[in-house]
């Protein structure tokens, strides 16, 4: 099947989630989250199901460790910034549109995607420190959603999903080829993409979820995330019981950001007890989706 026809087949699909009208004003004001009227922000929020509590889980949540517990919008955007509750606010928006309960795929294994996301999360983190990169912790929340496109399978076009994962355990190839051979050359990037364009999502939330398996080169950000995809995509293909690696490292990419394959062995080699620390420690998957938006399933 081709680019062309899933899209069509998607679009079609009754599953494909209908985004809300406050969802859309909501990413629109976060293109630009330094130019926007923060009071009048604040109330967008409010008005739309339990939102405001849920932004205000995560902020609480040990991830950030916040000195004090934080009880306002208004508090958390002021100890955060607005950069990075932009980035928590699309995260939990974007999920919530694709929730575990809509899910149909049989192969596809939720917890351990999810692994993966947060993995590539952490992974991507340790490489923007090891870097100096200025951004450091605050791009954690974008990258959870970098496969956004493998959500909107699942809930949509759960039959292909399936056909994917069972091919790439039947022949012991990586998830990625297996996508390629099944979708004529056609990735989960492009799903994504799509979706980007069509619910016009931040453009740089957008960049990581279109680019991230074949970054430009001018783009550090999204060279970050790839290499901390392609450590975490190799753990997901462990956890998923194939042999295979999901992915290499683009020599050309670990050149142009000066680091060295040695340091990025042990971020992989330490990946395993970071997941598993957030998932003892972190009460990530404590926060109540359930009034309208997703199950958080770590
Ligand atoms: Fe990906
Ligand atoms: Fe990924």
């Amino acid at each position: 099947m081709d680019k062309e026809k899933i899209l069509v087949l998607l679009k079609k699909s009754s599953s494909f989630p209908s985004l809300p009208s406050e969802v859309i004003d909501i990413f629109e004001k976060l293109e630009y989250p330094l130019e926007l009227e923060i009071d009048e922000f604040k109330s967008q929020i409010k008005k739309y199901g339990n939102l405001n509590e849920v932004i205000l889980d995560v902020v609480n949540s040990n991830y950030f460790s916040l000195q004090r517990k934080v009880n306002t919008l208004g508090q958390a955007i002021k100890f955060l910034g607005m950069k990075t509750m932009k980035e928590v606010i699309v995260a939990i928006l974007l999920k919530s549109l694709f929730p575990k309960r809509l899910g149909r795929s049989e192969e596809f294994d939720r917890k351990k995607y999810w692994e993966h996301c947060v993995g590539t999360a952490l992974a991507s983190n340790e490489i923007a420190k090891k870097i100096n990169h200025p951004y450091g912790n605050q791009f954690f929340f974008k990258i959870l959603i970098h496969d956004i496109g493998v959500l909107a399978l699942d809930v949509c076009m759960p039959d292909l999903l399936d056909e994917i994962y069972s091919l790439a355990k039947e022949k012991e190839i990586s998830l990625l080829e297996a996508e390629a051979q099944m979708m004529n050359g056609a990735t989960h990037c492009d799903i994504g993409s799509w979706l980007c364009k069509r619910w016009k999502i931040p453009s740089d939330v957008a960049k990581i979820i279109r680019h991230h398996h074949k970054p430009k080169i001018n783009d550090l950000r999204t060279k970050i995330v790839h290499l901390g995809d392609v450590i975490s995509g190799n753990y997901y293909q462990r956890i998923l019981g194939i042999e295979k690696d999901y992915n290499q490292f683009k020599q050309e990419i670990i050149d142009s950001i000066n680091i060295n394959e040695k340091t990025l062995d042990k971020i992989s080699s330490n990946l395993q007890s970071k997941i598993k620390n957030i998932k003892e420690n972190y009460n990530l998957n404590l926060l109540d989706y359930n009034k309208f938006i997703g199950d958080v399933v770590l």
